[in-house]
């Protein structure tokens, strides 16, 4: 009996100190819409997750319940690339329920936030991004998956009323690595747990991902294949170039001679001109090119800028993060968000990356077990990207349908948002092809940030995504 009432006692006093374990991370509501100049009525959560089990590598997080009803709407992690960029930038300028004005540091209320769908989580990983921190360790694509399900385990520890939530993961860029390496470690993690203490992982979203090795790993970007379709297919380059480019790609795929460097030289010098003056917005091809500069930043504007991990390009060439830096430098928001001392100073990618491990295999060998266990898989791909074009995403999605013989439930047509469009109703979103447990779809002139150049379409597409619904 006493042994019962104990534990009874210690059961009730862990699960009331559970429940009460977020209330310190709450972001007073009065401060932020000042700070913010803004009107958001809803909850934001902002502070740190145990990324490993002795709490000395800390995750920073953003937390936002869904508007209406939030423990009947599913849950979304959402992680931005890099690798070492900023998943607040998910949040400010993408899908979160304020975003910033294109080219100001002003907040306005987002009609087309993911939250009218679903609780969103924006998770700073690894270690050294934004405002996460933790030991100088080396890092890799093995590292981080295993961080990031700590972090997430403590996530649900933190905030157990979502647990049983449907859960989903959702990435951009380099998350195209972080969300199936994750997804791995989900399915390895709850293949060792009771029923009730699994992960429910639904689902994967990801928008132009890095996947298979010939996208973005550093053997690949010495002969950047798929951006040369995207640049050579756009009329970016002379078609003379491009018939060079295409009578040396098998080549050059295999091994990465001087013929192969020199082209790539070519091909940049007439995108942005030999004297590299040309401000070519390499994330959305037709897109502006912002040129605000963060104090002390060398940020180079080149087309290639990112790949060079030299110290002369911090911030993604033409970007619009002047409000990230404006906000998330000052100390008034570093109170507001409840950010320690412990944490860096915020930069939108870490340039601590240097040596950081990348998987040379990408994550494209993840799929055939991801599929097997039948997690639903949702990849998108903004049409107008030159940094993970959607050549290279319907290169491996073809290579992965004929490698594991997947169906196709329903082939490739347009899309739409019914009636939306002001000048034809319509008008195309873009185009999808479902295959057996994997969706494909473009999105006709995004960049590389979908739901940042296109949120009621992102919007859409996701809720579709996570409620089941197939595009007619
Ligand atoms: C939330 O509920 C309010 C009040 O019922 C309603 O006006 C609003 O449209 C709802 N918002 C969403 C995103 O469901």
């Amino acid at each position: 009996m006493k042994i019962i009432v104990t534990i009874t006692t210690f059961l009730s006093l862990s699960l009331s100190f559970q429940i009460g374990a977020h209330e310190s991370d709450i972001v007073d509501n009065i401060m932020l819409n000042q700070i913010f100049n803004i009107n958001y009525q809803g909850d934001l959560y902002s502070g740190y997750l145990k990324a490993d089990k002795e709490g000395t590598t800390q995750f920073y997080y953003l937390f936002y319940p869904a508007i209406n009803d939030s423990l009947e709407k599913p849950i979304i992690l959402w992680l931005n690339g890099g690798p070492g960029c900023s998943s607040i930038q998910g949040a400010f300028n993408e899908n979160g329920p304020f975003v910033f004005k294109a080219g100001t540091s002003e907040f306005e209320l987002n009609k087309y936030s993911w939250t009218n769908f679903a609780n969103m989580i924006y998770l700073e990983s690894p270690i050294s991004v934004g405002f996460s921190y933790g030991p100088q360790v080396e890092q890799s694509d093995e590292s981080t998956a295993k961080y990031n399900l700590q972090a997430l385990i403590d996530f649900f520890n933190k905030f157990p009323e979502y647990k049983k939530l449907p859960f989903f993961l959702a990435g951009e860029s380099f998350g195209g690595v972080y969300v199936p390496t994750l997804t791995k470690e989900i399915i390895d993690y709850n293949s060792q747990q009771s029923a009730d203490n699994r992960i429910n992982l639904q689902g994967l979203a990801i928008g132009n991902g890095c996947t298979d090795p010939t996208e973005c790993t550093h053997e690949a970007w010495q002969f950047q294949i798929h951006v040369f379709h995207q640049v050579g297919r756009h009329n970016f380059i002379s078609e003379q170039l491009y018939e060079k480019v295409r009578s040396v790609e098998k080549q050059c795929n295999e091994v990465k001679t001087d013929i192969c460097t020199q082209i790539s030289k070519e091909v940049e010098e007439q995108i942005i001109g030999k004297d590299q003056k040309i401000k070519a917005n390499q994330y959305n091809m037709y897109g502006p090119c912002y040129t605000y500069t963060p104090e002390g930043s060398k940020m180079a504007q080149r087309f290639f800028g990112m790949r060079q991990y030299t110290e002369d390009a911090d911030i993604p060439a033409c970007a619009d993060i002047q409000g990230l830096y404006h906000h998330l430098r000052s100390n008034k928001v570093r109170n507001l968000l409840h950010i320690k001392v412990e944490s860096p100073e915020w930069e939108v990618c870490s340039r601590k990356f240097v040596d950081y491990k990348e998987n040379p295999k990408g994550s494209y060998y993840l799929y055939k077990e991801i599929l097997k266990n039948q997690i639903r898989v949702l990849i998108y791909s903004g049409d107008v990207d030159a940094v993970v074009p959607v050549t290279g995403t319907m290169f491996w999605i073809n290579k992965l349908q004929t490698e594991l013989s997947l169906l196709t439930l329903s082939p490739w047509r347009p899309w739409y948002v019914e009636g939306q469009r002001e000048v034809d109703p319509n008008q195309n979103a873009g185009y999808v092809l479902d295959l057996d447990g994997l969706t494909f779809m473009t999105i006709r002139n995004a960049g590389h940030m979908v739901p940042l150049d296109k949120r009621e379409e992102a919007e859409i597409f996701m809720e579709k995504f996570v409620k089941k619904e197939y595009f007619p």
